[in-house]
């Protein structure tokens, strides 16, 4: 028999295309859905995994059920996509003994004390290391239980439901998983990949505009680093994606998630390449950090930081003005910042990238264009231009 349980947190109750098919599928009832989904794969030898793209996924609970090999199931969402969809995705897990932990929404609470919540509620229903966590919400739902999955009795299996834009272009591919510190984002946290990622578009329909326009960031991204050809595209269709245009979304979801996965299957644990998924992060980070947990969301921070790379790849001479004028203007059709507020200053800047992931040995490396479409990471960048580009970033 299947139960279940709400558990408490925080106070709170509880580069593969496979096939783009026309599919029929049966839900618990045997009810046919016809839908059309693309499915992607990431790529990693034995721990491979499907990312799905389509409408109405949340109904074809079998994408899930796959990739559990035993009766216990936490769903992890929070107190805002919970009363969305928790209940659809419990329904299609009814055959597991399946419980959720809510969590407080919100950047700022994406703490170590929020992660302990989790493993609280994980102890408190005995859960065993055979155990399956799904993570049912935006990036930050995503990194905590992520990184609970990974720790918990030393790791257990995890999947995505990502129901941002951004989580679904970004975060919920590839396996970074944590939590922020008060001194540095995301510094605590561990590579733990998932079993399959369910990106069912409908759940944009929610989100508000300024989250939309923050996982837009994240798209721009790819455009800049890794594909000019998807940024020209970008420039002609960003109004179709600021209009929700289902097909305009679909297409740069699944472009944005191809780069991702082929990324990260050439360098999972970023050794090399994929730190150029981080292009505009080391002052985004810094906007993030210095400006207080989720008072400028990530996709905002990382928008500014990008002008930001650009510009000071321009003060080089690896790219031209053009370049940064193009990255500014299809920042600015997407409604995204593109100058840093004004108490971050080029002291406050430069402690706070001081605390980066890409540091080695004390020296900051930063990921630079070299030309529309292809970045670098590099150390080798002139410290007065940098202080130009802080200094002029605000
Ligand atoms: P988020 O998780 O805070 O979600 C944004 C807001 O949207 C929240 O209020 C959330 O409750 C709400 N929401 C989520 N889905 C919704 C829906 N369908 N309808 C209505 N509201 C909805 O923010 P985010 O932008 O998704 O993720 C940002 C986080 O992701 C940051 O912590 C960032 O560091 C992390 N991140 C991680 C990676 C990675 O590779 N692991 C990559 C990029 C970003
Ligand atoms: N978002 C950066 C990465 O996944 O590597």
């Amino acid at each position: 028999m299947s139960s279940k349980r709400s558990c408490s947190a925080s106070g709170n109750r509880h580069f593969y295309w496979l096939s783009a098919i026309i599919a029929a599928t049966a839900d618990p009832t045997g009810t046919l859905h016809n839908q059309h989904m693309k499915t992607l794969t990431v790529d990693l030898g034995d721990r491979s995994y499907p990312i799905h793209i389509g409408q109405q996924l949340l109904d074809t609970s079998d994408l899930l059920t796959r990739h559990i090999h035993s009766k216990q199931v936490m769903v992890v969402s929070n107190d805002t996509v919970a009363p969305l969809y928790l209940d659809k995705v419990m329904q299609g897990l009814s055959g597991f003994d399946v419980a959720s932990v809510i969590l407080p929404d919100g950047e700022q609470f994406k703490t170590l004390d929020t992660l302990n919540s989790i493993f609280t509620a994980l102890l408190e229903a005995r859960y065993n290391r055979d155990c399956t966590l799904v993570a049912l919400g935006g990036g930050v739902v995503g990194d905590i239980s992520g990184f609970a999955a990974a720790s918990y009795q030393r790791g257990v299996a995890f999947l995505q439901i990502p129901t941002t834009l951004l989580a679904q272009v970004d975060s919920s591919v590839g396996g970074k998983t944590g939590v922020n510190h008060a001194l540095g984002k995301n510094m605590i946290g561990a590579f733990h990949q998932p079993g399959c990622v369910v990106i069912d578009t409908d759940t944009l329909d929610t989100l508000d505009d300024r989250q939309l326009s923050a996982g837009l960031a994240e798209v721009i991204k790819y455009g800049l680093i890794r594909d000019a050809g998807f940024f020209d595209w970008l420039e002609a269709n960003m109004a179709a994606l600021m209009a929700r245009d289902k097909q305009a979304l679909a297409y740069a979801i699944e472009r944005s998630c191809a780069i991702k996965a082929e990324i990260v299957a050439a360098d999972e644990r970023e050794s090399g390449q994929r730190a150029l998924l981080n292009l505009g992060h080391t002052f985004g980070h810094a906007i993030e950090t210095g400006t207080g947990y989720g008072n400028w969301l990530h996709g905002e921070a990382v928008a500014t930081g990008m002008l930001m790379a650009a510009d000071l790849s321009a003060r080089h001479g690896w790219v031209d003005s053009d370049t940064v004028q193009r990255t500014e203007q299809l920042l600015l059709q997407a409604k995204l910042p593109t100058t840093a507020p004004g108490e971050m200053d080029e002291s406050r800047f430069m402690e706070l990238m001081a605390i980066d992931k890409k540091v080695i040995d004390g020296s900051l490396r930063l990921v630079l264009l070299k030309a529309l479409g292809d970045a670098m990471v590099t150390g080798d960048f002139k410290a007065e231009l940098l202080g130009e580009t802080l200094r002029s970033a605000a």
